[in-house]
């Protein structure tokens, strides 16, 4: 509510909400809808947003924000509908083509206001410079990368998200881990990246679990949004790494949920990673005070590495992917091992090995 009393306080008319049904449905879009109409400002809804958005999604929204002239956005949703709302944002000051805002500084303009109310802990995309959006067609996904598509003001509200499933929950969460881990993993990360992750792991395994077994716990939620959101911080400035270079794929390729994937290859290229990363995995696990402070490093990696895969097992997320099919192995690696080539990873993966990391996921 405090974040619509201040878009109506902004010299704005018309505010387009960017969201998807099942907002609706649950009367989550309705609470801030309710609040910018009591102040005089018209809400336009678009709520056609499904994960992992497409361009045909973006441009949908973006010929209603253009018919209806709308000239602030307002994101309701988890990172599917923020990415299309910044998407949206951008393209409508910037020649409302939405593929031409992929790549890195595209929009020459100022997109419209943007604001964010996250109903998922998970991408962090609140406060990312990101947004990801793919084509329907081959399924690729796309970067959309600038610092101009963060939200001016973001509402972290706890309340909004205690009904999110459990499944929903775990895979999110585990989403905001790997940007946490991969951001503590990265050779670009500063001090500052690194104190917001290390405080979003040690958040994360500690109320991950119990806003997964009791959703209405309003701590855990709390603390869940704003390590998110410190997670999110982090890989502003450390980027992401192989593990996300992988999990993309494989939402491309089978439509497997972003946290789920995310989750699922985290400790297969942690594993991989151990021999150059070890010192500071080892840092990880006496910050989550794993074993015994005496382990030599190589214990306290290992702990760490299986403290993450055993949370997989605490939210039935398991360690593999039964959607995975030999024939495709080579082509998802080779995608992967490009993606992963452009981030600050500690240890690069070539086709083998990356291929290697895909099988032992397969059933
Ligand atoms: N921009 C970034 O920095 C960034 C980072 C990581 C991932 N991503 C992208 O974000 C997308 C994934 O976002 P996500 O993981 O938040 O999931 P999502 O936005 O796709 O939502 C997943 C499902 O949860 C439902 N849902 C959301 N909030 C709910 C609530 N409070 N109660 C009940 N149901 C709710 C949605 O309706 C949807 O069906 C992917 O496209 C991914 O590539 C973006
Ligand atoms: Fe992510």
């Amino acid at each position: 509510a405090k974040l619509c009393e201040h878009i109506s306080r902004l010299d704005v008319d018309k505010v387009l909400i960017v969201t998807d049904k099942p907002l609706v449905e649950l009367g989550i879009v309705a609470k801030a809808a309710d609040v910018l109409t009591a102040q005089g400002v018209e809400v336009i809804i678009y709520d056609g947003v499904l994960p992992d958005p497409t361009f045909d999604l973006v441009e949908a929204g973006l010929s209603l924000q253009q018919q209806r002239q709308c000239d602030c956005v307002l994101a309701i949703g988890g990172g599917s509908a923020i990415d299309t709302a910044k998407t949206i944002a951008a393209a409508a000051t910037n020649g409302a083509n939405a593929r031409a805002m992929v790549g890195y500084f595209k929009a020459k303009v100022l997109p419209l206001p943007l604001f964010a109310i996250p109903t998922t802990s998970g991408t962090g995309s609140e406060v990312t410079f990101g947004a990801v959006i793919s084509d329907a067609t081959t399924h690729e996904k796309f970067i959309v990368g600038d610092s101009k598509i963060v939200p001016k003001a973001v509402a972290l509200d706890p309340e909004l998200i205690t009904g999110l499933p459990p499944a929903i929950t775990a895979a999110t969460g585990m989403d905001a881990l790997t940007h946490a881990v991969e951001a503590c993993l990265s050779s670009w990360a500063s001090p500052q990246n690194d104190a917001y992750a290390e405080m979003a792991v040690k958040m994360i395994f500690k109320n991950l679990p119990i806003a997964y077994a009791n959703g209405a716990d309003i701590e855990a939620r709390e603390q869940m949004s704003i390590a998110a959101y410190y997670a999110g911080l982090a890989i502003n400035g450390a980027a992401v790494g192989n593990v996300h270079a992988i999990a993309h794929q494989l939402g491309a390729w089978y439509g497997t949920p972003h946290g789920l994937a995310n989750a699922l290859v985290m400790p297969e290229v942690l594993r991989f990673s151990k021999d150059v990363a070890e010192a500071r995995l080892a840092q990880l696990a006496d910050l989550l005070e794993l074993g015994k402070r005496s382990d030599s490093t190589s214990i306290k990696a290992d702990n760490f590495i299986n403290a993450v895969a055993q949370l997989n097992q605490t939210f039935d997320i398991g360690d593999k992917l039964d959607a995975i099919e030999d024939k495709d192995i080579t082509a998802i690696a080779e995608r992967a091992v490009k993606e992963g080539a452009g981030y600050p990873v500690p240890k690069l993966m070539d086709q083998q090995e990356c291929e290697e990391i895909i099988r032992a996921l397969c059933a």
